[in-house]
């Protein structure tokens, strides 16, 4: 039970943090290890893990090192979990007449931040016909099968994202290398994203891939503490189920 309450304390904690850094445009996800990595504890993660690993692959495959047109296809579907998940959740609400604690805005405010990724990035790499065909295509298919995977265990589907962050961050590090050996000529940061973080008007896109990693970081913490929460209500569900079954039992004897 203590630890049940600490943990939503320090998870608010975070949110809160996270909100009015966001809010002052101190666009600094306090971070201390942006390599950090959920272990998966129970069959639900494992599935979430190999999932994201499998997409890892094919996106390794067919980007390689074109980094630029690798963030506009995936901000593309990086955008749908949390559109979908506000949505689901927005409508469980209204079903059970129950207070949502805050997630709802949570997730859309997640949706709306990857869309800003995108459009940033669409100033930085325009994606070919073939990139357009296929977010088409992963949009259709992605949007049914997060919705589903939702539906059935909606611990796993932020699980699933936490993962996804997780892979988004490394990616994110592998580019920003890239561009400080120069590798990736840098280039003077799109207006889209100097506004919309606050940035010195002399950023460059070093920068803006800093912030979009911290903003990543921060979906990867905040969809693991979802899953993680979920977890425990799960939990301490069975626990409570199998107190009653024990005192019916002597009840009985
Ligand atoms: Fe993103
Ligand atoms: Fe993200």
């Amino acid at each position: 039970m203590l630890i049940n309450i600490s943990f939503y304390v320090y998870f608010s904690i975070c949110v809160k943090t996270f909100h009015r850094n966001k809010k002052n445009n101190i666009h600094i996800y306090n971070m201390t290890n942006l390599n950090k990595h959920y272990n998966p504890k129970n069959l639900s993660d494992r599935v979430a893990l190999i999932f994201t690993k499998f997409l890892r692959f094919l996106a390794d495959a067919f980007f390689r090192k074109k980094y630029g047109h690798r963030a506009v296809v995936l901000e593309t579907v990086a955008a749908v979990p949390g559109m979908v998940a506000g949505m689901l959740l927005h409508l469980k609400s209204l079903r059970k007449m129950e207070d949502d604690k805050g997630w709802i805005k949570i997730l859309l405010d997640e949706a709306a931040n990857e869309r800003m990724h995108l459009m940033t990035f669409i100033e930085v790499a325009k994606p070919t016909f073939l990139e357009r065909l296929i977010i088409m295509i992963a949009q259709f298919i992605f949007i049914i099968m997060y919705m589903f995977i939702f539906i059935i265990s909606q611990r796993t589907a932020h699980r699933i994202v936490g993962y996804f962050e997780e892979e988004a961050v490394i990616s994110y590090s592998e580019y920003l290398k890239e561009l400080e050996k120069g590798i990736i000529p840098d280039q003077p940061a799109p207006e889209i994203a100097i506004n919309y973080w606050n940035l010195p008007l002399h950023s460059t896109l070093k920068d803006v891939v800093k912030v979009i990693r911290d903003d990543e970081a921060g979906h990867r913490d905040v969809n693991h503490s979802f899953a993680s929460i979920l977890d425990e209500r799960k939990l301490k569900k069975e626990v409570k189920k199998n107190k009653n079954y024990k005192i019916l039992n002597q009840k009985k004897t």
